[in-house]
């Protein structure tokens, strides 16, 4: 006979029943009773590209569905967003010119100052987050500050927390810097908070490893290092006691969330996370999986909505409060679908 029997040592006569899991899953009606994650759309951030210039918005090849937004499209965008159900948004810039140092990144008339400001006209009630970074603006590619071939930590940091002044006069919800520099987080949290910004949230990508699933991104901010790679800042994808390190330091550092990216290769993360952090935990399904999930449901190999449900629910369940993806709008339409 199959099936686990369990008898109660103490009294062998009384009672033997057999386990059956099995009953809990009989009709839908019963597994929607017992399901133990859902994944509810407020718990979603959509990333939005925002591009130099005018015009419509530009599709991105490698991400089918995704596009890159102007300034002037981000009114009837919010508005649409909001509608959908959507309610926060996490900002990528692309540079209208590269520089070595990356200057537009934190220019006070810069496009994501521009973006967060047009996004709070028309959409008030979107959490609007940005990302801190250096990538997408500098000529080399780097996250940060470049001196003698090496990424200069502190001076990054420095430039960090003045890229994040500029998102936060704007009056950006919630800064999320990127770049895996020591001590950014302090020093972020110290440059708003001297300058009025205490209430800025802080969200932290404390564990972010140099992943091969960047790359439909870097496609888009064309910002592939033209030296060397990311390894000198971005985790090693082996290292899990190392992530659990980088997170407590950004905890210490005055982060109010944490991130783990990607999503997919970092379940152990937050699911040990989960266990010795209270705050929020997030994880960005990143670029890649967006589009080798895209790729594989255009080939036939995989149904689309199926598993773009098995992952962010497995996302969910491993212990992600909130989870970034491109396929944000997908869910809100099902979710108002009732699918
Ligand atoms: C920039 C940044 C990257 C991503 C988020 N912020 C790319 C990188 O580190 O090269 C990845 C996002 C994605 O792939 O969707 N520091
Ligand atoms: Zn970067």
């Amino acid at each position: 006979m199959s099936g686990r029997r369990i008898r109660y040592a103490e009294d062998d006569s009384a009672g033997t029943f057999r386990a059956r899991p099995r009953r809990l899953r009989r009709t839908a009606a019963l597994r929607e009773w017992v399901a133990e994650t859902d994944l509810e759309v407020r718990r979603l951030t959509y990333p939005l590209f925002v591009r130099p210039g005018r015009g419509e918005p530009r599709p991105v090849p490698s991400m089918p569905g995704i596009e890159q937004y102007t300034v002037g499209n981000l009114a009837a965008l919010g508005r649409d967003l909001e509608a959908e159900g959507i309610r926060s948004v996490l900002l990528f810039g692309l540079a209208r010119k590269k520089f070595p140092d990356g200057r537009e990144a934190w220019a006070r008339d810069g496009l994501i100052p521009e973006a967060v400001r047009a996004l709070k006209r028309t959409a008030p009630g979107l959490v609007v987050a940005t990302d801190v970074c250096l990538c997408a603006y500098t000529s080399h590619g780097h996250c940060g500050v470049v001196r003698n071939g090496e990424i200069a930590n502190d001076a990054t940091c420095e430039r960090l927390g003045q890229v994040a002044l500029a998102h936060a006069e704007a009056g950006a919800d919630v800064v999320a810097p990127s770049a895996m520099m020591d001590g950014q987080v302090g020093r972020i949290r110290a440059t708003l908070d001297a300058t009025g910004h205490e209430a800025t949230v802080l969200w932290a990508y404390s564990t972010k490893h140099a992943s091969a699933f960047y790359g439909p991104f870097r496609d888009v901010e064309r910002s592939t290092p033209a030296f060397g790679d990311r390894r000198s800042y971005q985790m090693d994808p082996r290292n899990g006691r190392e992530a659990l390190r980088e997170m407590a330091l950004d905890l210490a550092e005055g982060a109010d969330l944490l991130m783990v990216k990607p999503a997919l290769t970092s379940l152990d993360l937050l699911a040990r996370a989960r266990e010795r952090f209270s705050l929020p935990l997030a994880a960005f399904q990143v670029s890649g999986e967006y589009a080798l999930l895209k790729a594989g449901a255009d080939r036939g190999i995989i149904d689309e909505d199926a598993a773009v449900r098995e992952t962010l629910g497995a996302i969910r369940r491993a212990g992600a409060d909130v989870i970034v993806t491109y396929f944000a709008r997908d869910v809100a339409r099902r979710t108002r679908e009732g699918r």
